[in-house]
C-alpha cells in the first residue's frame, strides 16, 4: 500500500473495525456470473483500482469533462449555505475516492473550529487511505474513520449518530448505479439512517447529446483508458490474460433512456482465462461487454425517486449552462 510517510494528522486516521481488508476479495463468483450472462458484463466497480482511479482523476481534469469542474464550482459557491442548513454533523461520504472536493465542505467546519468526524466509504482502500491522510494533514480538527467496503456493507457498520449525519454522494457516483442497485441502495440508506439525516447528492442532468458524448470522448483518451483498465484490473486480481489491445472502448448516449452507456468491444475472436477463478470465457469479434452506465437525470424525476424512498428535497442548486446539480435531501 502506498502510504505517505508519517506526517501531521496521522494519529487522527483509522480504519473502522472489520473494514480494512480488501472488500473485493470474495467477488470472484460475481465476475464469473456476469461473464456467463448474455450480454456479458463487467461490474463498473472494477474501474477503480489504483491505476483506474488515477486515470479517472486525469479524465476529470480534461476540458471536455465538465462534471468535475461544475460540481466543484457549485460546492465552492454553496458550501457555507449547505453547512448552515445541515448544522455541523458527522459526514459519511459514499464512494469518496480521492475526496478532491470534500475539503470545500470540511473548510466550513474548520472555519468554525469544530471537530468533524468524517467516514469516507470506498471499495478502493488504497485511494481511501491516501485521501484520508491528506485531509487529516490539511484539517487539524478532522478525525477520519475509513470504511473500506461497498456502500451496502458500509451502512450497517457505521456507529449511531445521536445528532444526525450528513451523507455525501458526490462525483455523480449515484448515476453509475443500475436500476436494481438504485432501489437496493435507497432502501438500505433509509433503513440505516434516522429521521432528519441529510444527503447531499451530485447528479448530472439531461442535456444535449453532443456535450455528453464529448465528456466521455476526451481527446487525451483518459476515459477510454480508465474503462479498458477494468481488464487489467481483472488480470491482476484473478490471474487473467486479457490482452487489452484486443479490446476497444465504445461510449454512446441513449437520449431516450437518458443514460450514457459504455461498452468494451472485443476486436477479434478470442479466449480469456482467469486462472485464479479456474474460469475461461470466449468472445467473438465485435461482441460488446457492458461496462458502465451514467444516468442523466431529469431533476424532478430524481426528486420523485428519492421521495418514494423516504427522502424529501430540502434545496437544489443547478448550473443552468452545464445542467449539473447538487441536491440536498432530508430523511423523513
Ligand atoms: C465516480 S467516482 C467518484 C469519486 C469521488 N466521490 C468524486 O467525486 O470524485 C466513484 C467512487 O465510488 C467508488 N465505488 C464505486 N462503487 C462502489 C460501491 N458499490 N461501494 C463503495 N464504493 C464504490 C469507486 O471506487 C470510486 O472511488
Amino acid at each position: 500500500m502506498r502510504l505517505p510517510s508519517l506526517r501531521a494528522g496521522d494519529e487522527r486516521v483509522r480504519f473502522l473495525r472489520r473494514s480494512a481488508e480488501d472488500p473485493l476479495s470474495h467477488d470472484g463468483p460475481n465476475v464469473i456470473r456476469n461473464l456467463r450472462r448474455s450480454p456479458k458484463k463487467i461490474a463498473s466497480l472494477y474501474v477503480y483500482d489504483e491505476r483506474g482511479t488515477r486515470l479517472y482523476e486525469q479524465q476529470c481534469k480534461t476540458p471536455e469533462y465538465y462534471l468535475r469542474r461544475v460540481e466543484a464550482q457549485l460546492l465552492r459557491a454553496h458550501a457555507r449555505e449547505i453547512v448552515e442548513l445541515c448544522g455541523l454533523l458527522p459526514i459519511v461520504e459514499l464512494g469518496a475516492g480521492t475526496a478532491e472536493k470534500t475539503g470545500l465542505l470540511l473548510a466550513e467546519y474548520a472555519r468554525r473550529g469544530t471537530r468533524c468526524d468524517y467516514y469516507p466509504v470506498d471499495l478502493d482502500t488504497e485511494t481511501l487511505l491516501v485521501a484520508a491522510h491528506r485531509l487529516a494533514a490539511d484539517f487539524p480538527h478532522l478525525w477520519v474513520h475509513c470504511v473500506g467496503a461497498s456502500y451496502r456493507e458500509a451502512l450497517p457498520m457505521l456507529p449511531a449518530f445521536p445528532r444526525g449525519q450528513l451523507f455525501l454522494f458526490l462525483g455523480s457516483a449515484f448515476g453509475n448505479l443500475e436500476n436494481l442497485e438504485i432501489d437496493d441502495l435507497l432502501s438500505h440508506l433509509f433503513r440505516h439512517s434516522a429521521a432528519g439525516d441529510y444527503v447531499l447528492l451530485a447528479a448530472d442532468l439531461e442535456k444535449d447529446a453532443a456535450s455528453i458524448e464529448r465528456a466521455y470522448h476526451d481527446s487525451a483518451g483518459y476515459g477510454a483508458q480508465s474503462t479498458l483498465n477494468m481488464l487489467s484490473h481483472l488480470n491482476r486480481r484473478y490471474g487473467g490474460n486479457f490482452r487489452v489491445e484486443q479490446f476497444g472502448y465504445r461510449s454512446v448516449y441513449d437520449a431516450t433512456a437518458k443514460r450514457n452507456e459504455v461498452h468494451i468491444e472485443s476486436l477479434t475472436d478470442q479466449t480469456v482465462t482467469l486462472a485464479q477463478l479456474g474460469f475461461t470465457v470466449t468472445f467473438v469479434r465485435s461482441e460488446l461487454i457492458e461496462a458502465e452506465v451514467m444516468w442523466k437525470f431529469d431533476p424532478d424525476d430524481l426528486g420523485a425517486m428519492w421521495a418514494r424512498a423516504g427522502f424529501t428535497m430540502a434545496r437544489r442548486w443547478i448550473d443552468p449552462v452545464f445542467r449539473y446539480g447538487l441536491f440536498l435531501l432530508r430523511r423523513r
